[in-house]
């Protein structure tokens, strides 16, 4: 799984270096790289934000696994979105800013893989008190999240104003 997103970032990477869009497109592109960030990021956050009521002793482990479950599909489609769309939006690649947000959708994407598969052995764990090295995995694995989405947001919102 992790070596096919490696592959598929790869693809689209070397893809946005070749691709021309006409305006219209590039303006359709743009729509749809900010609906695919509402859609990825808002996911996100809610799943974070319902971590963080767990930590506080707020909701139980089940509440949140049952949360973030379906909001997986929101999640992966809007990483998708953004790379699909981004392509089209011609990034300046040889911008080593735009080069660090790649590396970060990257991190974004590898990280997602990792947290499903934690997210399966929280589940085994019931309502009770998961080890403590899955927590501090998942500690890890929300704050990669959270650095590399806000990361590749300010990224983008900094080069759209030049
Ligand atoms: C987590 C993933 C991503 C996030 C959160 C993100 C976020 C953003 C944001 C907030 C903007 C500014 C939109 C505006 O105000 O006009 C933007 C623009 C842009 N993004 Fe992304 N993006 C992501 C992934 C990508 C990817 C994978 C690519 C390229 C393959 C890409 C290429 C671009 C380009 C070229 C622009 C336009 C910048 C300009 O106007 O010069 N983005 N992005």
């Amino acid at each position: 799984m992790s070596l096919a997103l490696a592959a598929f970032w790869a693809a689209s990477a070397w893809t946005a270096g070749h691709v021309r869009a006409a305006p219209a497109l590039h303006t359709a592109a743009l729509l749809v790289h900010l609906v695919s960030l509402v859609a990825g990021f808002g996911a996100v956050l809610a799943v974070d934000y319902v971590g963080a009521l767990w930590l506080l002793g707020r909701r139980t482990l089940c509440q949140v696994l049952e949360l973030a479950a379906p909001l997986h599909t929101p999640i992966w489609a809007g990483l998708a979105g953004l790379t699909l769309s981004g392509v089209l939006l011609e990034p300046h690649l040889d911008s080593g800013l735009t080069q660090l947000k790649l590396v970060l959708v990257l991190m974004i994407a590898l990280n997602g893989v990792q947290a499903g598969a934690l997210q399966r052995r929280l589940a085994v764990c019931g309502d009770e008190r998961p080890p403590r090295p899955l927590l501090v995995r998942g500690a890890v694995s929300a704050l990669v999240s959270q650095l590399g989405w806000w990361g590749a947001l300010l990224i983008g919102f900094y080069n759209a104003q030049g």
